[in-house]
């Protein structure tokens, strides 16, 4: 039986102050979560290299520096993060890069321009924010998507840790955004959304 949004407990982490073991888990996925996960991960998002991309949550930057490796083409990054203190990591992992900007804040109050993006990437992100503020953070996204743009959204879906697929499917419809491609395991959901002109 599939499990719904009232089946998740939420609990707010602490991004300004993470533990121990998730700062021991930032360095652990930068050694070999790279290789194994992040880099086959987004090499299937097929860019071209020139695309504008948006790491949404990107954290300590461990996925961006993939995105950016694969922008070699006249291609830009923004890394946008709520929590200063990974966006201070992001900076130092992604500072040899000329063609990428860290920001921190929360996307529904930056001033970033309307339809900027081609691709908007979401690696674990949407389980963490509270559930009555999700909706209008997936509506900002969609509105920085240029029409015809590309998300790609993977998010944990156990109980324990996660949240409902289905929830991931009401908010990306509401915010105009159609699912073209999805897969499932026992523990995640991984979307591919576009946004129709
Ligand atoms: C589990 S971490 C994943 C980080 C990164 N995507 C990765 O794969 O390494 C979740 C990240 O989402 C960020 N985050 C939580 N709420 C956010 C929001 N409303 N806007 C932007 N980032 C947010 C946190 O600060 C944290 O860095």
């Amino acid at each position: 039986m599939s499990l719904d949004a009232s089946d998740y407990k939420f609990k707010l982490p602490d991004f300004e102050h993470p533990s121990l073991l998730f700062v021991l888990e930032d360095g652990l996925k930068n050694l070999i979560g790279v290789p194994l996960f992040y880099k086959p991960y987004i090499k299937s998002y097929g860019l071209k290299g020139n695309e504008r991309v948006l790491d949404f949550g990107c954290g300590g930057g461990v996925g961006s520096r993939c995105l950016a490796g694969y922008l070699k083409r006249g291609g830009r990054l923004t890394c946008l993060d709520i929590s200063h203190y990974w966006v201070e990591k992001a900076k130092k992992r992604l500072a040899r890069y000329a063609n990428v900007e860290c920001r921190v804040g929360d996307i529904r109050e930056l001033d970033i321009a309307v339809a900027s993006f081609d691709v908007v990437s979401i690696f674990h992100v949407l389980h963490d924010i509270p559930p009555a503020e999700r909706q209008a953070t997936v509506q900002a996204l969609s509105q920085v998507l240029k029409a015809g743009g590309r998300v790609f959204v993977r998010e944990p879906t156990r109980k324990s840790h996660g949240m409902a697929v289905g929830e991931i499917r009401r908010l990306f419809a509401a915010a105009g955004l159609s699912e073209t491609e999805y897969r499932e395991t026992k523990s995640e959901y991984m979307g591919r959304y576009e946004k129709l002109g």
